[in-house]
């Protein structure tokens, strides 16, 4: 049996791969009413998310389907990992039945868990430490907005992306990781108890690459000349019980529009969503023609399609 692919962290794709993974998602948006059925022909995949999600499970359910494949939601708290069945387990008995697993969890362990225990391919939909979707679909969106016929990720080199907010989020993590591994820069700027953990320096080291970011407490020190200005929310999924207290600390570090003057003229405004517009990012900012967050969420679908093509096509039937 061929060993699966998986898709847990951004450098789970090789460079190569991740222009492949450009090219075809370029190729699924320009061609989608042409369809590209039977990509997925009789294979299952399975959803199992433990947080909410929009965006990340309906573009993953419609992308499955477009490709001729057969999307099932598992509602976890009728599943029996809700009555202590291990991942382990679960993952050993849900391989006997599907083609591959999208899973958005709390702790990333447990994608890793399932991954080991597992014989199928799994994508991490998000979890408290990375999301590889939202990125690799960012970084598609910021070099479709540079080339838009041939959207390579070498056009990011060298590029300077700010990141305001919540520095030690799952989206801040995502964004050092993908920097250093596309060769960007990165400048993330917070309050100082929400730097960066060292946590992501030893994912970095341990993947030889060179951290390319730096943090900063001065919001315009990371927005100047940056090619692309980045918030997420300031209360992540599960930190609901220290909202007011972060919502405080944050405050300083909305991205308006006094903000985005110290961006390069060409700039870019981007944000994962759901967008809590006063807090992280002004309605102005938005609403404005920098902003190409509903393009960001659009090719979540055509970016995941081609993870699923890649994956899917390391990983046939005979597999199974
Ligand atoms: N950006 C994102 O992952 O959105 P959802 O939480 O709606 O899936
Ligand atoms: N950091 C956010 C991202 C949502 C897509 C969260 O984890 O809730």
């Amino acid at each position: 049996m061929n060993k699966p692919r998986y898709l847990l962290k951004e450098t789970d794709f090789s460079l190569p791969e991740i222009a492949q993974l450009f090219a075809l998602a370029a190729d699924f948006k320009l061609n989608r009413a042409g369809g590209t059925p039977g990509l997925l022909a009789r294979q299952t995949w399975g959803l199992l998310f433990f947080k909410n999600s929009t965006r990340t499970r309906v573009s993953f359910e419609v992308g499955i389907h477009e490709l001729g494949g057969h999307a099932l939601y598992m509602d976890t708290h009728n599943m029996q990992l809700s009555r202590g069945e291990s991942i382990e387990d679960t993952a050993r008995v849900l391989s006997r039945y599907v083609h591959g697993m999208v899973i958005r969890a709390f702790e990333h362990r447990w994608v890793e868990e399932f991954s080991n225990a597992g014989c199928i391919p799994v994508i991490n939909a998000l979890t408290d430490s990375f999301h590889p979707c939202q990125s690799y679909t960012d970084a598609f969106s910021i070099a479709e907005r540079l080339d838009p016929k041939v959207p390579s990720p070498a056009l990011l080199k060298g590029r300077k992306l700010a990141y305001l907010g919540d520095c030690a989020s799952n989206m801040a993590q995502s964004w050092i990781l993908l920097g250093a591994h596309l060769g960007m820069e990165v400048v993330l700027a917070g309050p100082k108890s929400y730097a960066p953990d060292d946590g992501i320096q030893k994912v970095i080291e341990s993947t030889g690459l060179v951290p390319t970011h730096r943090f900063t407490e001065d919001a315009g020190d990371a927005a100047r000349n940056a090619d692309v200005v980045y918030t997420d929310v300031w209360v992540s999924m599960g930190d609901e019980a220290e909202a007011e207290e972060r919502l405080n600390a944050m405050a300083p570090y909305t991205v308006d529009m006094r903000l985005m003057k110290h961006a390069a003229p060409e700039a870019v405004f981007m944000h994962c969503l759901p967008a809590h517009p006063g807090q992280e990012v002004s309605q102005e900012v938005l609403d404005s023609p920098q902003s190409i967050v509903f393009d960001q969420a659009e090719n979540r679908l055509h970016v995941q399609k081609a993870v699923l093509a890649i994956l899917g096509l390391s990983h046939s039937e005979k597999d199974i």
